[in-house]
């Protein structure tokens, strides 16, 4: 509050219209500075599964309004529980967020249910997660549509997605059961969309895709975030793919974040290419943890 306050009484000294827009910029930056304008924020978030096996260990991220952010890292290293600690999906699997908070959208979002997280406009697209075999295509899409309260939209948002996905408009009568991993993988992720997100939080869209698929979908996510406006948590293996469509990048690794920045940097990053990329030279893939020159991420303190 304090900045538009701040903005509010400049604009009445100066008086011009110019001035006013002006200062209201400087009352949004400053917004932005304070943290209010942030869409969703993880701080110092600690997991563990059934009690005992401590699985994230003060995971702190920001994926702000508009953009796309990768979250990059090997198998195991806590990336889908990352996610599945945002969507309120750990329950079901024995696993609770122990420290730290979630905000979306200016809430505490950490002690919702799935059902509530959805409301909130937040979608996880699950890795490999089946379709209802047993249903169409377009059937598929419509279930993807039921968490709405609004409903008089589906007919355009089906528009909407088979013009992003025009494989599914020739299948939208086939029965799902039929469909190859790729356009399995197209189904989750319209079915997705048909929910509406603000944010969406897509768990390794790549994963088993061919090169061209994986292009294709990737060339999707950038137009949905550009065109519907969309934003994007984007967990991969394929870190120079994701990196090539991210504003945003973290490196997790054993539930930690061990490296952060903007993607156009760390595309260019030696250590990221080498670790994802292929061997070190002695043979042994490295862990970021044996890099020197790695910078050390600034911790958000209390
Ligand atoms: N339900 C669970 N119970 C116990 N341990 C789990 C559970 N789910 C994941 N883990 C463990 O947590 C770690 C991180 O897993 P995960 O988040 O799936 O990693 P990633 O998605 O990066 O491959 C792994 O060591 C995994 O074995
Ligand atoms: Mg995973």
């Amino acid at each position: 509050m304090i900045p538009l306050f701040l903005g509010a009484s400049i604009a009445h000294k100066e008086g011009s219209e110019d001035d006013l827009i002006s200062t209201n910029l400087v009352a949004l930056s400053l917004f932005q500075i304070v943290g209010e304008g942030r869409m969703l924020s993880l701080s110092n978030i600690e997991v563990v599964y059934s009690d005992v096996i401590l699985v994230l260990k003060g995971v702190t991220l920001e994926v702000p309004d508009g953009k796309i952010v990768a979250l990059l890292g090997a198998n195991g290293a806590g990336k889908t529980t990352t996610l599945k600690a945002i969507s309120c999906l750990l329950k079901t699997e024995l696993g609770k967020i122990t420290e730290g908070s979630i905000v979306f959208d200016g809430q505490r979002i950490d002690q919702k249910n799935p059902e509530e997280i959805v409301k909130y406009g937040i979608v996880q697209v699950m890795e490999g997660r089946p379709s209802f075999e047993n249903l169409t295509v377009e059937e598929n899409l419509i279930v993807g549509a039921s968490s709405r309260k609004n409903t008089t939209g589906i007919k355009r948002d089906l528009e909407m997605v088979y013009n992003y996905f025009p494989v599914l408009r020739g299948m939208r009568q086939r029965v799902s059961g039929y469909l190859s991993g790729g356009e399995r993988q197209m189904l989750v992720m319209s079915r997705g969309l048909m929910a509406r997100p603000k944010l969406m939080l897509l768990d390794e869209p790549s994963l088993g895709l061919s090169p061209i698929l994986v292009e294709d979908i990737f060339k999707i996510i950038k137009r949905l975030n550009k065109k519907e406006g969309t934003f994007f948590l984007l967990v991969e293996q394929n870190a120079m793919m994701a990196l090539s469509i991210s504003d945003h990048a973290y490196v997790i690794e054993n539930g930690r974040i061990v490296m952060d920045g903007p993607a156009a940097e760390l595309i260019e990053n030696e250590d990221i290419k080498e670790f994802y990329l292929g061997l070190s030279k002695i043979g042994k893939r490295k862990s970021y943890r044996d890099v020197k020159h790695y910078k050390r991420r600034k911790r958000w303190v209390g």
